[in-house]
């Protein structure tokens, strides 16, 4: 048995937050936000609109479109940072409720920006072992709930929104996805965290900002251009596939400046790198999903077509895979 990536969707809080926005809340300018991160705006979730309401919508699309009865998904993944509570209930739990899907396997994933690749990695891993058949991975993230609105090392960088993928049992191996990479390194840790809340705080309040996160940006940049570079590399070349053979190169989108760092490493052209980093802003977990969605909404992304998945993220953590689309595009 095989894992087939069925296919995506996606949706986006409809209020934006622009560079101008920004320049009135904190020291900063629009063409140093743009130069610096190739961010030109951010989507903003209402404030009684939650991270599993943002992966529902994102969720209906993808199974809509993927054809499969709801009936037969049978685990639901939530990658998330900014989940809808901390600790417990799970989003994931409460979105497959949100979508009618009963007595499902339901839980959520804590890799960052890297959430959805190791979901994607979950779902294969239970595909192929024979225990579930169709499994629905979501990455939604609130991200301006942890957000310190004062802090414009990061206030500038992040913004909301969901996307969801269908992964199916699949017989024909042509439709397969052939290989992914998932790594960490705690000793890390202190270059992106929510220092507070957990049960490593040092504070013993639980503030209004207990979730904020903090960042070491300089620092993380150059090891995420490093770690992203030689982990795309690996599995191309574990694999015997040439950058040339992929279609689609979807970077997390985090920075312009990363992801064409990378991608010149890869010698990959214009056309093969996927960007929705100007007006999406970092996404986190949901980062990935909403640019494959962006690419098939385009009608970009057609049947058989290669993609190269990689992201990179709080942990540290990274990840990267290689993904025939095994849907049908528009
Ligand atoms: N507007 C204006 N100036 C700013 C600023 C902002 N929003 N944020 C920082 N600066 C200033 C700094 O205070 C510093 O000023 P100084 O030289 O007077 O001390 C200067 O700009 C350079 O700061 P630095 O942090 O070295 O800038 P940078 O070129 O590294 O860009 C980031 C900052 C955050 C855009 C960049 O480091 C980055 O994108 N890092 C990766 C972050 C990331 O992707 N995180 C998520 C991983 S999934």
């Amino acid at each position: 048995m095989y894992a087939a990536f069925r296919s995506i969707g996606s949706y986006v809080p409809s209020k934006i937050l622009s560079n101008a926005d920004l320049e009135k809340m904190v020291d900063t300018s629009d063409e140093w936000i743009f130069k610096r991160t190739g961010i030109k705006e951010r989507r903003i979730a209402a404030i009684d609109e939650t991270t599993s309401d943002m992966g529902v919508n994102a969720a209906k699309q993808a199974i809509e479109r993927s054809g499969i009865n709801p009936s037969d998904i049978d685990m639901v993944v939530c990658a998330t940072i900014s989940p809808d509570y901390f600790c417990m209930p799970s989003t994931a739990a409460i979105i497959a409720t949100k979508l009618g899907l009963e007595k499902v396997t339901a839980f959520d994933l804590s890799a960052a920006c890297t959430g959805f690749v190791y979901a994607l990695g979950v779902a294969k891993a239970f595909i192929e072992s024979g225990m579930k058949k169709n499994v629905l991975i979501i990455g939604a993230e609130k991200l301006s709930a942890i957000t310190d609105y004062t802090d414009r090392g990061t206030c500038i960088l992040f913004g909301d929104g969901a996307g969801a993928a269908l992964i199916s049992a699949t017989t024909d191996k042509s439709e397969a996805i052939i290989d992914i990479h998932t790594g960490s390194d705690g000793s890390y840790a202190d270059l992106l965290m929510s220092p507070n809340g957990g049960s490593g705080s040092v504070h013993d309040d639980l503030e209004a900002s207990a979730c904020f996160m903090k960042m070491k940006g300089n620092e993380t940049f150059k090891v995420a251009v490093r770690t992203l570079t030689s982990d795309v590399v690996a599995i191309l070349e574990e694999n015997k596939i040439d950058a040339s053979a992929v279609k689609h190169f979807v970077p997390h989108q985090a920075n312009y400046r990363i992801i064409k760092a990378v991608g010149d490493a890869l010698n990959m052209k214009e056309e093969q790198v996927v960007l929705t980093v100007e007006k999406y802003g970092n996404t986190s977990g949901a980062s990935i999903p909403m640019a494959i969605n962006d690419i098939y909404e385009s009608g970009r992304l057609q049947n058989g077509e290669l993609m190269l998945l990689d992201a990179f993220g709080g942990g540290l953590t990274w990840g990267s895979a290689l993904v025939p689309f095994a849907g049908k595009g528009i």
